[in-house]
């Protein structure tokens, strides 16, 4: 079971995933715990802000730290939790950090939103992690991609052997997968896959893998665990573009 704590000003943006599908199922087999904590309930002035502007000036908005941190202050064990700040500047996030995250018990995500939080916050912080090399808006998608890639890594939540089959399990990509028909719209699928012949099927799905990481995203398969075929596969492959 993970316990997640969510810090948001916008909770209701994760209604529509923690209500429905997966997620809500494994909220309800008690596998995941979600709760959703707005900060702004913790800001100490009338009007209920949460941002100021910031000092040595700049554009926009920062969220204040007293906020964010007074809510951490109510999650109970905190000083046990992983503390995460969602931030453009982290580093990035990957299937390795979740699989470190999804051994977890308790999982404290903090989302910004503006121009981002006081940076006294990281005190309170163990990482800060980003989603990509990109700006987004704020935190809440960020950390709802963490929730979703680390649930689905928890025991129980998805059928058992779909996450070591899947991409970057080994660090290659997927090979492509078929369902019925078999042919659509004059499109087939591959001998291959309707012979029933297990190993050719197989090997045929590592050549497959191999091929489309190769194209797509070669920088991975330094880190892959590669064989003497799978090299020499490669090799082929190259030699077959040159
Ligand atoms: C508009 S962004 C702030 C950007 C910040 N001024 C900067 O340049 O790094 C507002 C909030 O969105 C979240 N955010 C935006 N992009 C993100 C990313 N790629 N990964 C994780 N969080 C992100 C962070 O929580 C951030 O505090």
């Amino acid at each position: 079971m993970i316990r997640f704590d969510i810090l948001t000003l916008f909770p209701n943006m994760f209604k529509g995933l923690i209500e429905d599908s997966i997620i809500k199922r494994a909220i309800e087999k008690k596998l995941i715990e979600v709760n959703l904590i707005d900060f702004r309930e913790f800001s100490t002035n009338k009007h209920h802000t949460v941002d100021d502007y910031s000092y040595g000036g700049g554009a926009g908005m920062l969220i204040s730290v007293e906020p964010v941190h007074l809510a951490m202050k109510t999650i109970p064990n905190l000083d046990h939790a992983k503390k995460l700040l969602m931030s453009p500047s982290g580093k990035t996030f990957n299937q390795a950090k979740a699989i470190e995250l999804s051994k977890e018990e308790h999982i404290v995500m903090v989302c910004g939103h503006y121009e981002g939080i006081d940076a006294r916050i990281l005190n309170f912080i163990d990482e800060e992690v980003s989603i990509g090399d990109y700006v987004l808006m704020g935190g809440e998608v960020p950390a709802m991609t963490i929730l979703e890639a680390v649930s689905r890594l928890v025991p129980g939540v998805i059928s058992e052997d779909s996450p070591v089959n899947e991409s970057f399990s080994d660090s290659l990509l997927e090979h492509p997968q078929y369902t019925r028909p078999a042919i659509y719209e004059g499109f087939g699928v591959p001998d291959v896959l309707l012979s029933g012949h297990h190993a050719n099927i197989k090997k045929w799905q590592r050549e497959k893998a191999l091929e489309k990481t190769l194209k797509v995203r070669p920088d991975l398969l330094k880190k892959a665990n590669l064989d003497l075929n799978d090299y020499k596969y490669l090799w082929e492959l190259k030699n077959e573009k040159n």
